[in-house]
């Protein structure tokens, strides 16, 4: 069966709007969702016609795969608007090629790019009046697809929805993040999924987030899965130390996901002379340096989060603060990255894409 291909989008528009009902000074992240959603069905082998309809509930069958093996991915992208009216997204073909690897290894059937960016495009320029003007605020938008075929044999399903749905947005945090080194919780381990942005991957650490809320922690920081002595992923977040003037951050691999703000930053960090280390991070090492002093920040890289700093961490039942900065590295680079991203600065990689 073929692909619908070149078909243009069919659009649906909701009656009214909820625009004005929403108070965009005090959103708090992913509650409010915007008047129209993206769907575009795979069936009998193939991606149908993307449709953009008023936002609202689906029907699944309780049966849908979805529910029984959890056969699901996700991403996560952001649009600006500056000063002109301009919107503007930050590199969303990473995201489109992301969200095929992830679906790949979980068994999904991968999207064609003259479905998912066409689609993206026209629902992002549909719901633009959503979008606010200022540093700080976007719309974050959430691609995902999932199995919807009715049935419990354990085998892949034959259809799917892949949907987009957007949502306003300021910052993912409010208030200083304290994070828990895990003493025995882990992403995935080797050849697992935690690469790919599989929806259990983020249900899994709900459960060790809220031992680590209950001793005062927003987040933890995965360990390895074989000796839990190597720092790898903050719970919805990738994550940097910096020891001295050194910013390190572990590779990806399997366990850990290719973060596209993780490699921005790395990209920009190594262009403004920062020095920086792509390897295994020990949590001995972080240890040390959080004792000798050297230790000068963490931070936290995600599309949601952009860069959180760190104020503290615990591990092994003792808690580290660490120093406010007057020359945080997370600051400056957080700084120039919404500069791109809001098209106030150069865009010396061609990372801004206009909608
Ligand atoms: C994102 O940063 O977009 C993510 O997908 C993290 C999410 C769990 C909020």
């Amino acid at each position: 069966m073929k692909n619908d291909a070149n078909v243009a989008i069919e659009i649906v528009k909701a009656p009214t709007s909820k625009i004005d009902s929403v108070d965009f000074e005090n959103l708090s992240f992913g509650h409010i969702f915007t008047d129209h959603m993206m769907v575009c069905d795979y069936e009998n082998g193939a991606w149908k016609r993307p449709k953009i309809v008023p936002y609202g509930p689906i029907t699944l069958e309780p049966a849908a795969k979805v529910f029984h093996y959890g056969q699901a991915v996700f991403e996560g992208m952001k649009a600006y608007k500056d000063k002109d009216d301009k919107i503007w997204m930050f590199r969303p073909l990473e995201n489109f090629k992301r969200i095929n690897k992830s679906s790949s290894r979980m068994a999904i059937p991968e999207i064609p790019e003259e479905y998912f960016m066409p689609a993206l495009e026209e629902l992002v320029k549909l719901e633009k009046d959503w979008i606010k003007k200022g540093f700080g605020n976007s719309l974050y938008i959430r691609p995902f697809v999932i199995a919807t075929e009715a049935g419990v044999s354990a085998s892949p399903s034959k259809n799917y929805k892949f949907m987009i749905i957007c949502s306003p947005a300021k910052s993912y945090y409010t208030g200083e993040v304290r994070v828990q080194f895990s003493e025995r919780f882990s992403r995935a381990a080797d050849g697992g999924v935690g690469s790919a942005k599989a929806a259990g991957n983020y249900g899994a650490q709900f459960y060790p987030t809220g031992l680590a809320n209950a001793e005062g922690f927003q987040q933890i920081i995965w360990t390895d899965a074989s000796t839990h002595e190597f720092l790898e992923e903050a719970g919805t977040m990738n994550i940097f130390f910096r020891i001295n003037d050194t910013l390190i951050t572990a590779p990806t691999n399997d366990r850990i996901l290719d973060g596209v703000t993780r490699k921005s930053i790395i990209k920009m960090a190594e262009e403004n002379n920062i020095n920086v280390e792509v390897r295994k991070v020990a949590v001995k090492e972080i240890i040390e340096a959080a004792n000798n002093g050297t230790l000068k920040e963490i931070f936290g890289t995600g599309t949601a989060a952009v860069i959180n700093p760190i104020a503290g961490f615990g591990y092994q039942g003792k808690k580290y603060e660490l120093p406010k900065l007057t020359d945080s590295y997370a600051s400056f680079l957080k700084d120039a990255l919404m500069k791109i991203q809001y098209n106030l600065a150069e865009d010396k990689f061609d990372w801004r894409y206009l909608v």
